[in-house]
C-alpha cells in the first residue's frame, strides 16, 4: 500500500472503529457486534505498526498503552472539586429552597421564576477529564478537592470516555462519575472469591480500586465506565460560550459525545422534584449501576454565581439521599469456615434483620485484622449493610450497647472441623495490603478437602457432581479423593438409595466426558494455596507441561513475571511434598488426560446471548451454560432486546412468551445441542 492510500485508510478505519465504540459504549446500540470492531481494530493495529508515521496518541488502538507507574503525579485543578451538601428528606429539602430564594430576585409580580434540574446521583468516584484541541489529555481524581491525582492512563481504558472529541473545541474540562457497574462487580467478585481475596464491598469501592492501580492493564481489565454530568470549562478561562440552563450543558456533554445518564429532568418545582426522587427510587434497583440519591440544582446557571457557595459545597445545588441500607442488629456468634486452602474465616452468626429488602443472618468478617479494627465481641449490637446490593457486612459496632456480658472473640487453637492444629501466616505481598490468615496444619483435613474437591469437579466441569452428592460419595466411601471418581462405575452408585439409573448415568458420562483438561485448568483445579485462574494460566504458559512444573526450582518459579515470592514458595512446597506427587500421580493413573495446549476457545458464539428456560433432558442446565460460555457467548437471566436465543425446554416459563413477543429466536433442545456441538 502506497503512504498516502495508507494514510486514507487509517483515518477511515479510526473513524469508522470510533463511531462503532461511540455506539457500543456510549450509547448502549446493541447491534454493534464485537467481531466487526474487532476485526477493523486489527487491521488499523497492522496498518499503524507498518506506517509509525501516522501513529496518533488518541488512536482507538491506544486505549491501554502506558507503562506501570511508581506513582501518581498531583495535580492542582483549576477550578475547585466541591462536594455537595446532603438532604436526607422533604423538610430538609424545603429548608434548601429557602436558602437558595433569598439570592434570588422576585420578579414584578412578586414571585420566583425558577426551575429545578434533577439527575441522577451516581455512586463511583468524581473524576475531571481535560480535552484540548479535542483530544483528552490529562484526567484527575478529585483529591481533596484542590489536588488530586493524574490517573489519564487508566481513565483512558474506560471506552465509554472519548479520546476525542466529536466536534472540535479548543478546550474542555468535563467532571463526571467512573463507576463500576453491578454486573462487573459481580464477576470480578466471583473472581475474588476463588482466589480466596477479600470480595469489593460495594461498586465505589471496586471502581476506587481500579482507578488506583499504577498498571493501567489492570484498571483496563476492571471494565470501568463513565457518566459526565458537568462542564466546568469550556475555554482556558472560562465558561465561555457554555449553555446557560443545566439541561443544556447535559445536551452539550451529549452532543459532544460523552455518556451521559438519561434519568434526568427539568421541573417546575419542589414537588415535581420529589416526583422525580420517589420514582427514580422506585427503578433503582433495575439500574446496572449504583445510585446513592438523587443531585438537585437550579438549572439556570447564569444564578450560580448570585446564589454563591458555602465553604466546600455550592448553594445551588443539592444532593437528595436515598435511605441508607443500613440496619443494627446483635451478633450472636462468630464462626470459623475453612476454606479450600485451609484458611479460617471468620463469619459473624446474626439475629436474623432485615435490610435492603432481604434478611441477613450471618456476614463474613473477612479475617482477625477486621474483627480487631471493629473491636467486635459476641453480643455486640452492629451496625450491618447491604452494600453493593448483595454481600451484608458489619460496618460498626455500638459500644456503648454493651451489657458487660460480651464475649472477646478468640481464634481458635483446633481446626473447627477436623480438630487440627491451627497455623498462622501473612498474605499478601506487599506490606501495605498484609493481613493475617489463620488456617488449618492438617493436610488431610476434610474441610479442605470437602471444598477442595467441588472446586476440582467444577473446574473439570463435572457439574453433575453437585456438593450433596459428593458427600455422599465419601460418606459411602466410593471416594476419598478427587482421584477417585475417575474410578467411578455406574455399577457403583445406581444401586445407592435414592440415586435413579438415569442419574448415575448422567454422573459417569459426565466424568467420562470431562477426563481431558488444558495444563492451565489442571493446575487451577489441583487448589495450590494462592494459584487462582490467572496464576495457573501464568504456570501453565511458562512451563508447558506439568513434570516441569512439578521439577522446576523456587528461583525458576520466583523468576516468573506476576508470580511473586509467597505464591513461588506456595507452588514449589505444593510440588515438593509427598501427597501432592502420589495425587499427581493417581490423577494420571485414573485416566486424567493433561492436554499440552489449552483448549482454544471458538468464538463461534461471541457476541451472542442466550437465555434458559425450562428443563433440559440430555445435558444440566450448568452444562448448557458451559457450553455457551465456552463458545464465546453469554447468558442472561431475563428475555430483553438483546437476548439473540432462547434455548426453550419442558414446561417453560413466561420466558418464552416475553421472547415470541420481542421477536427473540427460539431453540430447542435438539437443535441448540446441534448448534453447540463441537
Ligand atoms: S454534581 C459540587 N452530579 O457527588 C459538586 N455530582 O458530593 C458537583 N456525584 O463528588 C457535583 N453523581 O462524585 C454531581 N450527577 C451528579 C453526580 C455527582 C454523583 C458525586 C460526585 C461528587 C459528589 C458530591
Amino acid at each position: 500500500m502506497t503512504k498516502d492510500g495508507a494514510k486514507k485508510r487509517i483515518e477511515k478505519l479510526r473513524e469508522q472503529i470510533e463511531n462503532l465504540r461511540y455506539r457500543y459504549h456510549v450509547l448502549d446500540d446493541p447491534k454493534v457486534t464485537d467481531e466487526v470492531y474487532d476485526s477493523l481494530t486489527r487491521e488499523l493495529k497492522k496498518l499503524e505498526t507498518e506506517f509509525p508515521e501516522f501513529i496518533d496518541l488518541n488512536s482507538p488502538t491506544n486505549r491501554v498503552g502506558g507503562k506501570p507507574l511508581d506513582k501518581f503525579v498531583k495535580v492542582a485543578h483549576q477550578v475547585p472539586m466541591l462536594s455537595l451538601n446532603d438532604a436526607f428528606n422533604k423538610e430538609e429539602l424545603r429548608a434548601w429552597e429557602k436558602r437558595v430564594l433569598k439570592f434570588i430576585p422576585v420578579d414584578d409580580a412578586g414571585g420566583f421564576h425558577i426551575e429545578y434540574f434533577c439527575e441522577l446521583k451516581m455512586d463511583g468516584l468524581a473524576v475531571s477529564l481535560i480535552y484540548e484541541n479535542g483530544n483528552f489529555v490529562k484526567g484527575a481524581t478529585r483529591g481533596d478537592g484542590f489536588i488530586g491525582e493524574d490517573i489519564t492512563q487508566n481513565l483512558r481504558t474506560i471506552e465509554s470516555i472519548p479520546l476525542k472529541l466529536r466536534s472540535k473545541l479548543d478546550y474542555l474540562e468535563v467532571r463526571g462519575e467512573a463507576i463500576m457497574s453491578k454486573k462487573t462487580l459481580n464477576k470480578l467478585n466471583r473472581v475474588q472469591e476463588k482466589l480466596e481475596k477479600p470480595l469489593f464491598a460495594n461498586t465505589r469501592n471496586a471502581a476506587a480500586g481500579s482507578l488506583r492501580q499504577l498498571d493501567p492493564l489492570l484498571t483496563a481489565k476492571r471494565e470501568l465506565d463513565f457518566f459526565a454530568y458537568d462542564i466546568v470549562r469550556k475555554t482556558q478561562d472560562g465558561k465561555e460560550g457554555t449553555p446557560l440552563t443545566h439541561s443544556g450543558e447535559h445536551s452539550l456533554l451529549r452532543q459532544l459525545g460523552f455518556k451521559v445518564d438519561k434519568h434526568e429532568e427539568v421541573c417546575k418545582n419542589l414537588g415535581e422534584a420529589e416526583k422525580f426522587i420517589k420514582e427514580t427510587e422506585g427503578i433503582r434497583k433495575t439500574l446496572d449501576y449504583g445510585t446513592d440519591g438523587v443531585v438537585i440544582s437550579l438549572n439556570n446557571q447564569t444564578l450560580y454565581e448570585q446564589v454563591g457557595v458555602v465553604g466546600k459545597a455550592p448553594r445551588y445545588m443539592i444532593a437528595y439521599k436515598y435511605p441508607a441500607e443500613k440496619a443494627t442488629t446483635t451478633v450472636k456468634d462468630v464462626i470459623f469456615n475453612v476454606g479450600r486452602t485451609g484458611v479460617l474465616t471468620p463469619v459473624a452468626i446474626f439475629e436474623p434483620t432485615l435490610v435492603a429488602g432481604s434478611t441477613v443472618s450471618k456476614a463474613t468478617l473477612h479475617n482477625m485484622d477486621q474483627i480487631n479494627k471493629l473491636k467486635l465481641k459476641i453480643g455486640d449490637t452492629v451496625v450491618i449493610q447491604k452494600a453493593g446490593d448483595v454481600i451484608p457486612e458489619v460496618v460498626e459496632v455500638l459500644p456503648k450497647l454493651r451489657s458487660g456480658n460480651e464475649i472477646a472473640i478468640k481464634i481458635p487453637v483446633h481446626c473447627p472441623v477436623c480438630g487440627g492444629g491451627v497455623g498462622k501466616r501473612s498474605i499478601g505481598e506487599k506490606s501495605s495490603s498484609q493481613s493475617t490468615a489463620y488456617y488449618c496444619t492438617n493436610s488431610k483435613c476434610p474441610a479442605k478437602n470437602r471444598r477442595g474437591m467441588q472446586h476440582f469437579v467444577n473446574i473439570f466441569e463435572i457439574y453433575t457432581i453437585g456438593p450433596k452428592i459428593l458427600d455422599r460419595l465419601k460418606d459411602e466411601g466410593l471416594i476419598s479423593d478427587a482421584a477417585d471418581i475417575f474410578t467411578l462405575q455406574k455399577s457403583d452408585i445406581d444401586g445407592l438409595e435414592r440415586f435413579g439409573e438415569k442419574s448415575a448415568e448422567n454422573i459417569i458420562n459426565s466424568i467420562n466426558a470431562h477426563r481431558k483438561i488444558s495444563l492451565a485448568r489442571f493446575i487451577y483445579a489441583l487448589g495450590i494455596l494462592h494459584v487462582g485462574e490467572q496464576t495457573a494460566e501464568d504456570l501453565a504458559r511458562h512451563f508447558g507441561a506439568i513434570n516441569k512444573l512439578m521439577n522446576a526450582s523456587l528461583d525458576k518459579i520466583n523468576s516468573i513475571e506476576n508470580i511473586g515470592p509467597v505464591v513461588a514458595k506456595s507452588v514449589y512446597n505444593f510440588f515438593h511434598a509427598k501427597e501432592s506427587l502420589n495425587y499427581i500421580k493417581k490423577l494420571k493413573t485414573n485416566g486424567v488426560e493433561i492436554l499440552r495446549e489449552a483448549k482454544k476457545v471458538a468464538g463461534k458464539f461471541k457476541g451472542i446471548t442466550f437465555v434458559l428456560t425450562g428443563g433440559l433432558e440430555s445435558i444440566s442446565r450448568d452444562e448448557a451454560k458451559a457450553n455457551i460460555k465456552r463458545l464465546g457467548g453469554s447468558i442472561s437471566e431475563s428475555v430483553s432486546k438483546k437476548t439473540d436465543y432462547l434455548v426453550v425446554g419442558s414446561e417453560p416459563g413466561s420466558k418464552l412468551p416475553k421472547a415470541e413477543k420481542l421477536g427473540v429466536k427460539i431453540l430447542n433442545e435438539k437443535e441448540f445441542l446441534s448448534m453447540s456441538s463441537r
